[in-house]
């Protein structure tokens, strides 16, 4: 042990088989910095949220916290896209695309309502699922140009709380008795061969006369649909619900009833015509 430093700090008393223990005091740089720390603790703690408490921590004077500050940023993000969202909401729905600035506002802000919203029916990139239409091709139950999406994304689908919604009910002809199973059979043969092939060929003469009395109403006699009462085209091998003779035949004795919500009551009208401009241009717009 050095005779100097002895001198200078003396010991601390302590001594372990003549060992002595020197009394060196903590490095003053080391100490002021401690010291800072502990200030700098201090007025964190009054400023900023800190201490844990049984159902929050202590909030601080400034008022500061993460989820505010998220929302500040959100609501400056709203505020610069102020002007050109009531832009969107007041042209004319056919305006939109042949604008492309506003055309290309609406297409991003509605590619981010649309995985939002519409994913988890529609599939996140628009290609539908069984009973959830495809929204990629030009088969359009209710109508494909802007003016019909928009209505359809507004009032929704045989839902009860829209202004306007669209509808219509295929009866349930098996269920209620309203055909035997045998027409049925027929009829879902008939339905088959207008895209393809029936299981039995046979069937497919007396399916047609089911079909000219108790379809055709709806789906016209030449079984390309009516959009006016969201009736599929049953001749373009695209399916709701499924082309395959069981699923026909389940469609045809059940019925079906897609109903899709009304997005008046839940977005603004700016975001309805920013996802109505991103559906629109997705490859089957019209
Ligand atoms: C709860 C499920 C659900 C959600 C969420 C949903 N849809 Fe739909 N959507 C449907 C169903 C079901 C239909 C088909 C209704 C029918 O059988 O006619 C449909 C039909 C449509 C159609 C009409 C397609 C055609 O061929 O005419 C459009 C357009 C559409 N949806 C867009 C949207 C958009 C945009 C959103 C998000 C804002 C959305 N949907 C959210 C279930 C949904
Ligand atoms: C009152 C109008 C109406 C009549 C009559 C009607 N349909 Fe429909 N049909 C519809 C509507 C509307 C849908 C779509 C239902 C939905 O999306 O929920 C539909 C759906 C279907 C589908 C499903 C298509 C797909 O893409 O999956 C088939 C198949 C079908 N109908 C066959 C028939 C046959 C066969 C008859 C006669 C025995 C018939 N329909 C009579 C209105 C009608």
């Amino acid at each position: 042990m050095s005779e100097d430093l002895k001198d200078k700090h003396g010991t601390t008393g302590h001594s372990w088989d003549g060992i002595e223990e020197l009394n060196t005091p903590l490095p003053r740089w080391w100490l002021w910095t401690f010291y800072a720390c502990i200030v700098w603790g201090v007025i964190y703690t009054i400023l900023y949220p800190a201490w844990p408490l049984v159902n929050q921590a202590t909030a601080g004077i400034l008022g500061y916290s993460t989820r505010g500050e998220v929302a500040a940023e959100i609501e400056a993000v709203n505020e610069s896209n102020a002007e050109i969202n009531a832009q969107l909401a007041s042209v004319e729905l056919t305006a939109i695309p042949e604008n492309p600035e506003l055309n290309g506002y609406a297409v991003s802000a509605g590619a981010a309502v649309f995985k939002t919203w519409c994913a988890q029916c529609h599939g996140s990139g628009a290609a539908g699922a069984k009973g959830y239409p495809n929204l990629l091709d030009d088969s359009w139950l209710w109508g494909g140009d802007i003016e019909a999406i928009h209505h359809t994304i507004s009032n929704g689908v045989r839902n009860e709380e829209g202004e306007d919604p669209r509808w219509s009910q295929m009866p349930a002809f098996g269920r209620d008795e309203l055909l035997e199973e045998g027409d049925i059979e027929a009829v879902v043969n008939y339905v088959m061969s207008l895209s393809g092939d029936p299981v039995d060929a046979s069937l497919v003469e007396t399916g047609a006369t089911v079909y000219a009395d108790n379809c055709a109403a709806c789906h016209m006699e030449d079984g390309t649909g009516d959009r006016d009462q969201g009736a599929p085209n049953l001749t373009d091998a695209i399916w709701l619900y499924g082309g395959d003779y069981a699923t026909l035949k389940e469609t045809v004795t059940n019925s079906r009833f897609g109903v899709m919500p009304a997005w008046q009551t839940r977005l603004s009208e700016a975001q309805i015509r920013a996802v109505t401009a991103y559906v629109h241009q997705l490859g089957g717009g019209e």
